[in-house]
């Protein structure tokens, strides 16, 4: 079977190769769809990722979604059934939050993540994997269930925001999303899903992104952060770009919470005026928070998400289809993409 691998830390190393296909005994699962993230563009520059113990290369891949080949000891998978393989496996230690089963606030590191972290991904034929790391997925979402992982990233960030805003009483309407990839108009459909008044700001201005802003009901904004919607009370920032981290914070009204999910590559540096921020989120009982990743409880979440959405706006999601033989194409950033995914050449039926 084919397997896209690359060697962490070396630009330029990714290759399709040959890899054995997994033993028959365990669990296993066809590669449908993998999705192509930002993160993946880091690993494939070299920027990121480990490859497992003892090896030099690791398979690539973290959004999947596939379908049961074999399931011998399972009560509840079949044969046929889809599923969503989890991106993070528990530290073997555990820690506390591993222990209770939230490996997404992993205390210790020593964490690992399929496709990213010292564990193969998915971008290959078939693959071997405990049921307890599979969130199941109703057929008739069919293989738009590749923006399960994205979107479970989203559903902890809200889960986030409304554990925070519990802190008092607290009725938000308002929300900005700073940037219009997968992430932040995901988060956008669950802010119109909560029924907020919602603004993305992006900078694009062709292709299908303000389109499908528009189609949630909420408002395409390209321009200054602060003309985006006045004095957000929740702001989903999903670009990683430093500077507009604090013009969110400085535009988020009173006891706002700013939740960042944008993974930065640093080496930027900027002149800012830390006393003014401190003063500023004291007096208005601001709350900066970092998410990142999703454990089940997120993962189905994410999926009720997706059930209740308009599946032929998610399908506008997915822009690109790319066979697997022609990988390249994937990580050539166009312009008008929003999700790119690989395809590895089976029907979703
Ligand atoms: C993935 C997360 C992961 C993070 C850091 C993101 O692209 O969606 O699951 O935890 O990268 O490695």
């Amino acid at each position: 079977m084919e397997a896209l691998t690359v060697q962490p830390g070396v630009a330029g190393s990714v290759r399709l190769e040959h890899a054995p296909e997994p033993a028959k005994s365990g669990l296993l699962v066809d590669t449908l769809l993998v999705g192509v993230c930002g993160t993946d563009a880091e690993i494939v520059a070299g920027e990121y990722g480990t490859a497992p113990p003892g090896r030099e290369r690791l398979i690539l891949g973290h959004e999947c979604v596939g379908r049961v080949v074999d399931a011998p000891k399972s009560r509840t998978l079949e044969p046929g059934d889809l599923v969503v393989p989890m991106v993070r496996r528990p530290d073997p230690v555990p820690c506390p939050s591993c222990a209770v089963g939230e490996w997404d606030m992993c205390q210790n590191g020593l964490f690992t993540e399929h496709g990213i972290k010292q564990a193969d991904g998915f971008a290959r034929g078939r693959f071997e994997i405990e049921e307890d790391r599979l969130v199941p997925v109703a057929a008739t979402l069919g293989d738009l269930a590749v923006l399960v992982e994205p979107a479970s990233v989203v559903a902890k960030a809200w889960e986030q925001i409304e554990r925070i805003g519990a802190r008092a009483s607290w009725s938000p309407s308002r929300v900005l999303i700073t940037g219009a990839g997968p992430v932040g108009l995901l988060a956008a459909l669950l802010a119109r899903q909560r029924e907020y008044e919602v603004a993305v700001l992006d900078r694009v201005t062709t292709g299908p992104k303000p389109g499908l802003v528009s189609d949630l009901g909420a408002k395409y904004h390209v321009g200054p952060v602060e003309e985006a919607i006045a004095s957000p009370d929740i702001v989903v920032e999903c670009t990683g770009v430093g500077s507009l981290v604090f013009e969110c914070i400085a535009v988020s009204g009173p006891n706002a919470v700013v939740c960042l999910t944008g993974i930065s590559t640093g080496g930027r540096t900027l002149d800012i005026d830390a006393a003014s921020v401190n003063r500023r989120m004291v007096l208005e009982n601001d709350v900066v928070v970092g998410s990142v990743n999703a454990n089940r409880r997120h993962y189905e979440a994410a999926v009720a998400a997706l059930a209740e959405a308009d599946p032929a706006w998610l399908g506008r999601l997915i822009t690109r289809r790319v066979p697997v033989t022609h990988w390249a194409e994937a990580f050539g950033k166009q312009t008008e993409d929003v999700k790119v995914v690989l395809d590895f050449g089976r029907r979703d039926g």
